[in-house]
């Protein structure tokens, strides 16, 4: 990054910095580039999972009926690929925000767990959790961080039926609770920050915009624009790691 670039970028992080010590109430949107830097894959980047796998073969309750073992087998996958995964220094800037703001909320779009390991407390999970369990049948939600699991697809304790991960797939509904949990912080808060998401994916693409509409100050974090980009306040350009720390400076170290 050349002089200027990073000048200018210096005077934006200390406007959103003056923006964000000054607000009572925060509320936060991520994505999968808030835990790139944690070693787990975005979806549409370069190395992304879309890159590799057919969503619609693999994320859609259409192909989790055709062949629940191949569902499974890819999600298996996938916690393997997270289960060593840490919290990065944005995961902590996040949870020390919280910790020093009257009213926080982290609305996330990631199944993996990280906000929550780093201390974040009120978190909406948008699409659902990698480390849980549903049955199709009676509902019955389960915790489970096996990896390799005893038996794909795994059944039941209550009631024998096969479950499913815990995650909203393409083709289903968000339910309601989570969205109007979502809205209500955005119109509550007095300051969005939108960190590392392409803002394709709705409903939480159009958030940000849904917070302009409202008069909310909206700033987002992210390697590169997203469509919604020119609606926002303050653009930071670069890794969410590095940003958010100066965003919110604590005297902890982080391992
Ligand atoms: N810091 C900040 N931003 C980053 C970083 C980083 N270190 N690394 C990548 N990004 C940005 C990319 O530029 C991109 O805009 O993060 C974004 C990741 O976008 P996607 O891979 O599309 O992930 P996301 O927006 O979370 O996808 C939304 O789509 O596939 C579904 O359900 C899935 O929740 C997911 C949803």
């Amino acid at each position: 990054m050349n002089e200027i670039a990073t000048n200018e970028l210096e005077e934006k992080i200390a406007e959103a910095r003056h923006k964000i010590v000054g607000a009572s109430n925060i509320a936060v949107l991520t994505g999968a580039g808030i835990s790139a830097e944690s070693g787990v894959p975005t979806f549409r980047g370069q190395e992304g999972l879309w890159q590799n796998f057919r969503p619609e073969e693999l994320a859609t309750p259409e192909a989790f009926w055709k062949d629940p073992k191949l569902v499974w087998e890819w999600y298996e996958w996938r916690r393997n690929a997270v289960k060593e995964a840490k919290p990065n220094p944005g995961h902590y800037a996040l949870a020390e925000l919280e910790n020093e703001t009257p009213q926080f909320t982290l609305i996330t779009q990631n199944i993996d767990g990280l906000h929550q390991m780093a201390g974040n407390r009120n978190i909406i999970e948008m699409h659902g959790n990698l480390w849980q369990v549903r049955c199709t049948k009676c509902g019955d939600l389960e915790e489970n961080h096996d990896v390799p699991m005893a038996e794909l697809p795994p059944r039941c304790p209550k009631c024998g039926e096969i479950g499913r991960p815990n995650v909203v797939w393409f083709n289903e509904i968000i339910p309601m609770e989570v969205i109007d949990g979502s809205l209500k912080a955005i119109e509550e808060c007095d300051v969005m920050l939108i960190i590392g998401t392409s803002g394709i994916v709705e409903p939480a693409a159009s958030m940000g915009l849904v917070a302009k509409q409202a008069g909310k100050c909206v700033i987002e974090i992210n390697l590169e624009p997203t469509p919604s980009s020119p609606l926002y306040d303050l653009i930071l350009q670069g890794k969410s790691g590095e940003i958010l720390p100066l965003l919110y400076t604590t005297n902890r170290t982080y391992s």
